[in-house]
């Protein structure tokens, strides 16, 4: 997970520096979202006291984000106008993450609470609320959402098998988180939809799961591979997409875990596509597997500048690479692009 105080500096975020005492679910993480993030001293001592941890932050597309990426386990929303009501909306709506929210409500927006609980928000309560029932309200819903992410999504299952994978390759540490995020912020750029983008996210995460099916001493192999190597390594995606096809949103990941080894000009594997045939994940996945192959060290060779990854991409562009995915990618914040927040995936 990022830490999005590196991610989103930019954001109004206020964390609280909470450890969870004894939850059997770990650290569990409430977000407030407000118009005030200085306030809700006396709610989040309650919170703490219970060993949640909790941030206030603004609404916006930033939060939605970070709902996405599971930093938050459950939020708080002010109430403040039919505005907030769609922000709801968008939180309730997005069936990958499921969080609950609890909807804080006064005398003038409490007339929008039948529509809250129609969107399905857990719960409404009055301000002023009562900051221990507030909190241990929050906490129970936490660890529900924990147990049931735990219960009913493979994800979790297949993300763990992917980073075990990537362990044949020492020199790789970390390169799938970084595609998650990097191709989640390519996708956002071209305007994919949030579920798509969500779906980019996954299929850069899972990859090269289907390296599982790759003996390990090919994968670790320091010189050339022979042709029946080769052959066994180009199945790699194919077998990936097999796998994830298990998942819910299997339908459209697949694809796009099959096609990261598409070329534009169709000479790519496993199936030779070309141009728009070739899933756009499966396109922005390509570009951001290279750019990420470039800019850290190999055992033949040391990191390339980001001019020179920069360079080779765009060299790529139109040939190997669509052309508009490369732009999007070298388009993005040069914080994002340094990886600065490396050091912070451990969170
Ligand atoms: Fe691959």
């Amino acid at each position: 997970m990022f830490n999005f105080r590196h991610l989103q500096p930019e954001l109004p975020l206020v964390l609280d520096d909470a450890v969870s005492a004894d939850s059997a679910v770990g650290q569990l993480t409430v977000g407030i979202v407000t118009p005030d993030v200085w306030g809700y001293d006396i709610e989040r001592a309650a919170m703490r006291a219970l060993g949640v941890r909790s941030a206030t932050t603004l609404e916006g597309e930033d939060v939605v984000g970070m709902c996405s990426d599971g930093f938050f386990d459950c939020l708080i929303v002010e109430l403040q106008n039919p505005l907030t009501i769609m922000f709801c909306n968008d939180i309730k709506s997005d069936p990958y993450t499921n969080l609950p929210v609890i909807v804080l409500v006064d005398e003038v927006t409490q007339a929008l609470a039948p529509e809250a609980y129609g969107l399905g928000v857990d719960n409404v309560m009055t301000i002023p609320v009562n900051p221990e029932a507030l909190a241990m309200r929050a906490l129970r819903l936490c660890e529900r959402h924990r147990e049931q992410r735990a219960l009913e999504n493979p994800m979790g299952v297949l993300a763990a098998v992917s980073r075990t994978v990537e362990k044949h390759d020492p020199y790789t540490a970390g390169h799938i988180e970084r595609l998650r995020a990097i191709s989640g912020h390519v996708a956002r750029s071209v305007g994919l939809q949030r579920a798509e983008v969500e779906a980019v996210r996954i299929a850069g995460l899972l990859h090269d799961i289907g390296k599982i099916a790759v003996p390990g001493d090919i994968l670790r192999k320091p010189g050339a591979l022979d042709a029946h190597e080769w052959t066994l390594i180009k199945q790699h995606p194919a077998h990936g997409a097999d796998i994830v096809a298990t998942l819910r949103q299997g339908d459209v990941i697949a694809p796009m875990v099959r096609s990261h080894h598409e070329h534009w000009n169709g000479k790519g594997y496993p199936d030779g596509l070309g141009d728009t045939d070739i899933p756009v994940g499966g396109r922005i996945i390509a570009v951001v597997d290279a750019f990420d192959a470039m800019t850290t060290d190999r055992p033949y060779r040391n990191a390339l500048t980001l001019e020179e990854a920069r360079r080779r991409l765009s060299e790529g562009a139109g040939t190997q690479f669509d052309r508009n995915i490369v732009t999007a990618l070298l388009d993005l914040s040069p914080r994002v692009l340094e990886k600065r927040w490396e050091d912070a995936l451990s969170l």
